[in-house]
């Protein structure tokens, strides 16, 4: 499919039964997909929310039966990870019946179902989640003490603490993720990691990325790997780990718990990215700091699904190379919420 000129011919013949794959023009090939379930959130997280943030018209969602199309199209292209993300995708009614009928495509190649939430209103749904079929679940955590996760999130710290509590009792196997902001949660690395290891949950602290409210993003607010390193080595034995596709470089505390960094901006990890992702109205983007994704709505919507596929594989062998070439913000009127992470 490659061509010197880096364009996929778009007078090629795609059907489902050729080997086209999901590969970009840098031979970057996709097996992730994030799905945002809504862009709508009960949180307001300092990093990710705008102030006065605008939600999606209900009518411009889209509905489970186009997400199940979408997905199933993908899986058949060669995605075996789907994670469901929102907002908070909790918020979306039926997401426990949509992750039952997602199960129909491991038949088709699927092998993980995942979940990224703020786990806010988890504790009465962490078991039907489990028995629908969900395989993981990542939960933000920003904070262990109450007034600061407030001021923070904007909500309260005891309904997160037992959805992970209860998500624990179900069985479904978590993360914890962070984004660390200087001089607001900086001061709770070392609790952090502390509580996560005794607890065996694994814990990744993420670098705060520019994709908030515009102009809000200050590189002095990122807290680097190399920083949050050089202080957990002062209590724990730290191995670093060899990188693999994860975005998050390992770092094996005590030759036992894994601690995981994400590192976007410090060390850009672009060149092995294998996600792509799609906004709760259907737009596909191939990368998180891409300025637009092309609209795939109007295409779920038709039986014939050629177009849809052209446009899904012209759209990926299009995806840029990433942060690691323009080191900005993109230019764009959604954030973070309308994207999932
Ligand atoms: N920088 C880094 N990570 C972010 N997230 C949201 N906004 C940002 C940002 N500006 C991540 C959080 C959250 C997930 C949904 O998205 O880790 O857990
Ligand atoms: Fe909501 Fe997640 Fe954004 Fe926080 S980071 S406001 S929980 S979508």
């Amino acid at each position: 499919m490659s061509n010197s000129t880096g364009s996929i011919p778009n007078d090629q013949h795609l059907s489902l039964n050729d080997p086209l794959k999901l590969v970009d023009q840098y031979q970057r090939h996709k097996t992730k997909l994030r799905i945002s379930l809504t862009d709508r959130c009960n949180f307001r997280c300092l990093y990710c929310m705008p102030e006065h943030p605008v939600w999606l018209n209900k009518k411009e969602i889209l509905t489970f039966a186009q997400l199940y199309k979408f997905c199933r199209v993908m899986v058949q292209l060669g995605i075996t990870h789907i994670r469901l993300t929102g907002g908070e995708p909790l918020m979306r009614q039926g997401v426990v019946e949509f992750i039952q009928h997602l199960q129909q495509l491991r038949a088709l190649g699927l092998q993980r179902i995942s979940m990224t939430s703020n786990a806010f209103y988890l504790a009465p749904l962490a078991h039907a989640l489990k028995q629908a079929g969900l395989d993981d679940l990542n939960i933000s955590l920003d904070s262990l003490d109450a007034d600061h996760f407030l001021h923070m999130t904007h909500k309260a710290l005891q309904p997160v603490l037992a959805g992970i509590s209860a998500a624990l009792e179900a069985n479904i196997a978590l993360k914890l993720n962070c984004v660390l902001l200087k001089g607001e949660n900086d001061q709770e690395i070392l609790n952090l990691v502390h509580w996560a290891y005794l607890q065996q949950i694994p814990l990744r602290f993420i670098e705060y990325m520019p994709l908030d409210a515009p102009q809000h993003w200050q590189r002095e607010k990122v807290v680097d790997e190399d920083d949050i390193i050089a202080l957990v080595s002062q209590h724990y034995h730290v191995e670093k780990q060899q990188r693999q596709h994860d975005p998050a470089t390992i770092y094996l505390l005590n030759q036992h718990y894994p601690l995981g960094i994400i590192s976007t901006i410090s060390k850009p990890f672009c060149l092995s990215c294998n996600r792509l992702r799609l906004t709760a109205n259907g737009e596909f983007l191939s990368c998180l700091f891409s300025n637009q994704g092309g609209s795939l709505s109007d295409l779920l919507r038709e039986p014939d699904e050629q177009a849809l596929i052209q446009t899904i594989l012209s759209s990926v062998w299009h995806k840029p190379a990433g942060y690691i070439a323009h080191q900005a913000a993109p230019q764009r009127k959604i954030t973070m919420h309308n994207i999932g992470g």
